[in-house]
C-alpha cells in the first residue's frame, strides 16, 4: 500500500511540473534564438486579419479586425524559422490607404531596418493595394535587408484561409539572406514577385498575384525561397527618393480611356490642383481627340502628363501614339497605371523637369 501511494504522490508531482512547463511555454514569448533570424512583423490591416460570419465565408467578411499578436500565434511554426515580433502600425481596408499611411510605414520600415536586431520586415497588408505599397517602398526602402509584403485572399475565419501559411512563408522569405539586395518582395500563395511588375490579376482568387508577362522571381518550397531571376530596375538603396523629411506627396491623379471620353475628368483634376496626370490609355497609350486638348492644356498650365496604358502589359512607346516630344509628355514604359502614378508622385519631389522625369521612368 505504502508504494502506491508514493507512486501516486510521485506521479502528481510531475504531472504538476509538465501543467506548469506547458502554461509557461503557452503564455510565454518563444525565447530568442542566436541563429535565428530577427524578423519583425508590421501588420496593416486587410483579409489576412478579416473575420467573416462562418467558416465558408470568403466574401463579405470584414478586412481589417485581427491584431498582428493572433496573427502570429495562428502560426506557432514561426517559432522554428525566426525571432518574430509583432506591431500593429495601422489596421485598415487596403482600398483606404492613403499617402499619410505610406509615410509612416516607410519610414518605420526605414527605422527598423537601420537597427542592428533586425534582420528582415514582413509586411501584412490587404491585397487591393498591396502592390502599390509594395511599389512605393521598393522605390523609398534604403536598406539591403529584405522586405516582404504579404496579404490572404481568405479572411483569417475561413476555412483553409490562406493568411497563415502566407504569413510563414514570407517570414520564412525575409529570414533567408538569399532575399536581400532584391528590392522589395510580394509572397503569397507559394509564389515570390517583384514589386515592380507584380499586378493583382484575379478579384478573389488565391493566386491572383502575378507579374503576367514578366514572370515571378521564384518559389517557396521546403522552407526556403528558390529564385529563378533578378529585378532588373533599380530599387530600394540604389534609388534616389528619400522621403524621410517629407510629410505629404505631390497630388497626382490617374483618368481612364476609352469610347466616347470626354475631357471633364482632366478639367476637374487640374481645378482640383493635380500636379501630375497619368493617362491609362487605350491600346498603346492613345488618346481620345476630346481629351487631348484637356491634356495639353493642363502641360501649358505646368502639370506633368504621363502618357500610360489601361492595357496592362507592353511598353508605351515614346512618340509613338502621340508626339511626346512636341507636347512634352512623358511615357510610362511598362509600369501600369496605378503605379506609374507613385513613380511620378516621388519624382515630383525631385523635379519638374519632363526630361529627368522620362530618365525616372527608364529607370525604375
Ligand atoms: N478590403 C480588401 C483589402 O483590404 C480586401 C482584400 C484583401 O485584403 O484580400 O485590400
Amino acid at each position: 500500500m505504502k508504494i502506491h501511494s508514493a507512486l501516486s504522490h510521485h506521479l502528481a508531482w510531475v504531472l504538476l511540473a509538465l501543467l506548469t512547463v506547458t502554461a509557461y511555454a503557452k503564455d510565454e514569448p518563444a525565447p530568442v534564438s542566436a541563429k535565428l533570424a530577427n524578423v519583425r512583423i508590421l501588420a496593416t490591416g486587410g483579409t489576412i486579419a478579416g473575420t467573416g460570419a462562418t467558416s465558408t465565408t470568403t466574401v463579405g467578411y470584414t478586412a481589417a479586425k485581427v491584431g498582428v499578436e493572433q496573427l502570429i500565434e495562428a502560426v506557432p511554426a514561426l517559432k522554428q524559422v525566426a525571432n518574430v515580433t509583432g506591431e500593429q502600425v495601422f489596421q485598415i481596408a487596403s482600398e483606404n490607404m492613403t499617402d499619410e499611411y505610406w509615410l509612416k510605414l516607410a519610414k518605420r520600415v526605414n527605422t527598423l531596418l537601420a537597427q542592428d536586431d533586425v534582420d528582415g520586415i514582413v509586411i501584412t497588408h490587404g491585397t487591393d493595394t498591396l502592390e502599390e505599397t509594395a511599389y512605393f517602398l521598393n522605390l523609398v526602402v534604403k536598406s539591403h535587408k529584405p522586405v516582404v509584403l504579404v496579404g490572404a485572399m481568405r479572411p483569417s475565419t475561413a476555412m483553409s484561409a490562406d493568411g497563415p501559411f502566407n504569413i510563414y512563408n514570407s517570414v520564412v522569405l525575409a529570414a533567408s539572406p538569399d532575399s536581400a539586395n532584391k528590392g522589395v518582395l510580394v509572397c503569397l500563395n507559394d509564389q515570390i514577385n517583384a514589386a515592380r511588375d507584380v499586378t493583382k490579376t484575379n478579384t478573389t482568387s488565391l493566386d491572383t498575384f502575378r507579374a503576367p508577362e514578366l514572370g515571378f522571381l521564384g518559389y517557396m518550397q521546403s522552407n526556403k525561397p528558390h529564385f529563378y531571376r533578378l529585378p532588373a530596375r533599380k530599387h530600394t538603396v540604389d534609388t534616389e527618393f528619400d522621403v524621410s523629411k517629407l510629410e505629404a506627396l505631390p497630388k497626382v491623379d490617374i483618368v481612364y480611356g476609352y469610347a466616347n471620353v470626354t475631357r471633364t475628368p482632366v478639367d476637374a483634376l487640374v481645378a482640383a490642383g493635380a500636379k501630375g496626370i497619368i493617362h491609362a490609355g487605350v491600346g498603346d497609350g492613345s488618346i481620345h481627340n476630346a481629351v487631348k486638348p484637356a491634356l495639353i492644356e493642363a502641360r501649358q498650365k505646368g502639370v506633368i502628363v504621363v502618357r500610360g496604358s489601361r492595357v496592362g502589359n507592353g511598353i508605351v512607346a515614346r512618340n509613338g501614339e502621340a508626339n511626346d516630344d512636341e507636347l512634352d509628355f512623358v511615357v510610362s514604359d511598362t509600369l501600369n497605371p496605378q503605379k506609374a502614378r507613385i513613380l511620378l508622385m516621388l519624382a515630383l519631389t525631385k523635379t519638374n523637369q519632363t526630361s529627368e522625369i522620362q530618365r525616372m521612368f527608364y529607370t525604375y
